[in-house]
């Protein structure tokens, strides 16, 4: 069954959340003192995760990415994995980390048949990288990448959120990790999510930073995948791995959108920067499948054809990543 929105889009994926909370702090998605954090009451169950998750492939979802806050941070994430997985009519699971969990949990997550993790690793210095994250140790996120390897996984996307004289110095090196690695090294525009003051003066546009890499090595372009998420992708001539820039701000990626989200609360939001979303909780009764379903559609229906962040409603953007899940 194909999922169309109103604009002509075919929405196949969805972006689920599961927790809020998060072991980084990282600078671009909450402030010093953290968000204030939902309690366990007002976060879904994982039956009602899996609920919506259902509905989700019954309408025609097909590829779901669960995210959080830190995904792994939730307890009892791997069973609940293995039963999303097994969801029939599912084609893709898939896992965005921030990797500090990744050396204990990486093998057991492909027992569960999650198929590739998205790993996000700003700084390849340790200093850097402990002041973006506030808290973090990059070596155990490098440990992570190795681990997600050793237990069987693709190689994974590395996503970067490119600071201006914060990790800009380090966009040629990220870049270069892909001569001999093949990973996927994404660039994302920093993106105003924690009311920032001077965030323009932060975001690299995506362009920039391509301009930065083609100065020293020859790219080319890479095919987009059937399912592929808004990243445009490239390769360094000879190189194992791709790189890709994700232009969140400045680019368009609106008018192939096909994705929806849910957050842990249960907040369905059909663009990243809707102000409001669609509550789910009074849907998710024991037997709610059609109501959820046709709930849903409604959202899918509502999906707005572009955002406004590169115009005026930046001013008002006010949302953190890690209730909303990036
Ligand atoms: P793939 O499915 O592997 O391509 O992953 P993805 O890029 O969809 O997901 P990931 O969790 O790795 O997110 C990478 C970056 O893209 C994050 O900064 C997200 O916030 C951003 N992103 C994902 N979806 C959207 C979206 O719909 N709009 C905007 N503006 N940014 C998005
Ligand atoms: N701008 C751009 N990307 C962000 N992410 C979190 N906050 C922001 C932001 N303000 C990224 C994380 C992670 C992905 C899910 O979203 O780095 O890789
Ligand atoms: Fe945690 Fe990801 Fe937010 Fe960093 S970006 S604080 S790793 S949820």
């Amino acid at each position: 069954m194909k999922l169309v929105d109103s604009h002509g889009r075919r929405i196949n994926y969805l972006r689920l959340s599961v927790t809020d909370r998060c072991n980084l702090r990282c600078r671009y998605c909450m402030p010093a003192e953290g968000v204030e954090m939902l309690s366990h009451g007002e976060i879904l169950s994982y039956e009602e995760l899996s609920r919506i998750a259902r509905a989700a492939v019954a309408i025609g979802i097909e590829k779901i990415r669960i995210t959080g806050g830190e995904p792994l941070v939730r307890r009892g994430i791997v069973p609940f994995l293995a039963g999303i997985a097994a969801l029939p009519g599912l084609r893709q699971l898939v896992l965005t980390t921030n990797g500090i969990l990744l050396p204990e949990m990486a093998a057991d997550l492909r027992r569960a048949g999650v198929q590739r993790l998205n790993i996000s690793l700003d700084s390849l210095k340790p200093e850097t990288f402990r002041d973006i994250t506030r808290t973090g140790n990059v070596e155990r996120v490098l440990a992570g990448i190795d681990a997600a390897v050793v237990a069987g996984f693709p190689p994974p996307k590395i996503n970067m959120v490119v600071m201006r004289g914060v990790n800009d110095d380090e966009v040629v090196d990220f870049a270069r990790l892909t001569l001999d690695h093949p990973y996927t090294v994404r660039f994302i525009e920093y993106m105003p999510a924690t009311r920032e003051e001077n965030w323009q003066r932060l975001c690299i546009p995506a362009q920039e930073v391509l301009d930065r890499i083609a100065a020293s090595h020859e790219l080319e372009p890479v095919e987009r995948g059937a399912m592929a998420g808004p990243s445009r992708d490239f390769r360094i001539r000879g190189a194992v791995g791709t790189i890709g820039v994700i232009s969140a701000v400045s680019g368009h990626f609106c008018g192939e959108c096909n994705r929806i989200r849910v957050t842990s609360t249960g907040m369905a939001k059909s663009c990243l920067f809707s102000d409001e979303g669609l509550d789910l909780k009074p849907f998710l009764g024991e037997n709610a499948p059609p109501v959820l379903e046709d709930a849903l559609r409604r959202l899918v229906g509502c999906k707005p054809a572009r955002h406004g962040m590169d115009g005026e409603k930046v001013e008002h953007a006010a949302f953190s990543m890690a209730k909303v899940g990036g």
